[in-house]
């Protein structure tokens, strides 16, 4: 497999000088498939089977339309807010997404400090190629940690110990991955992570390190390690374990965001992992405000699932999210530039939820109200489902 920094074109171009200055992150997905190996740009950028519910999460932001008002003051806008108590620069984070020295060497490092300069939070993937104390080593920034919950309870006892320690500030427990969803990119590419990587968290446990199997060696590692037997007494179990905040990552029904409140959660994270679990699940923006309607407020509800433009950041707030977080342009944008990358998605996002929220009439966040959109539920005058 080779790597090519600058790959020429028949025309004698590289990739980044065709397309001169980028000026929004879905730009950064066409160099990362240039820049990284197959096997590697695949995987960060498949979803399950048929990636319904992959192109979904874009779609149905697309549907969404705006009710902008005007004359009104937006001289001065503050988007500034407040997670679980944690004040930062903007309502946009980072999602955890595994293995990102395989787009950059720096990998979780860039990423860490991208987030700290940017004034937001970074969530580290449990399997994260840079151990949570090597995260904490790249300077101060508010950091939360995101849990896949494995057979042996004494690995993750030890594991949330040592991110409590490094000063992450929650727990972002994954629930939507019993099983790993199956994308056929991997099983036909035989994923696995390079050798010279591990998953640096769990080094000198044996479950650092994937075998290559008959299949995408992911898919094994998780049906040998995973516990598939997790249910809400787990929440329970990792309350008992942790003072830290927990949020529910992967909640998209009504039921669930119940059930979640009721077991103590901080919050809610509406997601679909990205579209690479279950396919065929609505689209994570379609879901949100059924998820919003049934936690009534008692908890803060995030979504996370093709968030690509500040409008998307925007129709988010209105239906009721407390902020978004995004998994892919991440890794697409460490690919292409490193950190430099990384800062740059964030400020073009920053730059443009906050345009949007000068040309809807909002100064505040809490200026954002469901009446600044309309969705194609409201179009046909369908009503939410009353579950
Ligand atoms: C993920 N995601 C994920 N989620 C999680 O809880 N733990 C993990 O280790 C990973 N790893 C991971 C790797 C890659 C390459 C991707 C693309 C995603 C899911 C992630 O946290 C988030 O839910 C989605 O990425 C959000 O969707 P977008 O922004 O990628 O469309």
């Amino acid at each position: 497999m080779h790597r090519s920094k600058n790959k020429q074109s028949s025309a004698g171009f590289t990739n980044q000088e065709k397309m001169g200055e980028i000026t929004n992150v879905m730009e950064y997905q066409a160099i990362a498939k240039q820049k990284l190996p197959k096997m590697v740009y695949d995987y960060y950028a498949s979803g399950a089977e048929d990636e319904w519910t992959l192109n979904e999460n874009r779609e149905a932001f697309s549907r969404i339309l705006f009710r902008p008002r005007i004359l009104i003051d937006v001289s001065k806008i503050d988007i500034t807010t407040t997670v679980l108590g944690f004040k930062i620069s903007m309502p946009i984070m980072i999602a955890p997404s595994a293995m990102q020295k395989m787009a950059n060497p720096e990998g979780e490092y860039a990423t860490a400090r991208a987030a700290s300069a940017a004034g937001t939070i970074m969530t580290l993937s449990s399997w994260a190629t840079s151990s949570v104390e090597e995260v904490a080593s790249t300077g101060p920034g508010i950091r939360f940690f995101q849990l896949y919950v494995y057979k042996d309870r004494n690995v993750v006892e030890q594991l949330v110990r040592r991110a409590e320690r490094a000063g992450f500030k929650a727990i972002a427990l994954t629930v939507d991955t019993p099983r790993l969803g199956r994308r056929e990119a991997d099983i036909k590419n035989r994923f696995v992570l390079p050798p010279y990587l591990t998953l640096k968290n769990f080094e000198g446990l044996d479950l650092g390190k994937m075998d290559k199997s008959n299949d995408s060696g992911l898919a094994s590692y998780v049906a040998g390690q995973i516990d598939r037997t997790l249910s809400w007494k787990d929440v329970k179990w990792l309350q008992s374990i942790t003072s830290l905040p927990i949020l529910v990552k992967g909640v998209i029904t009504a039921e669930d965001a119940r059930l979640a409140v009721h077991s103590g959660a901080a919050g809610i994270i509406v997601s679909n992992h990205g579209a690479r679990q279950l396919d065929y699940v609505p689209a994570t923006i379609s879901a949100l405000e059924e998820v919003v309607t049934a936690a009534q407020g008692r908890i803060p509800v995030y979504l996370d699932g093709g968030v690509r433009r500040g409008t998307d950041v925007f129709k988010a707030l209105a239906l009721g999210a407390a902020g978004v977080f995004i998994g892919r342009p991440v890794v697409f944008a460490l690919a292409a530039e490193g950190e430099a990358g990384v800062r740059n998605v964030l400020r073009m996002l920053r730059e443009e939820f906050e345009l949007t929220m000068a040309l809807g009439g909002c100064t505040s966040l809490a200026d954002i109200t469901r009446s600044h959109i309309f969705t194609e539920g409201d179009r046909l005058g369908r009503p939410l489902p009353r579950l």
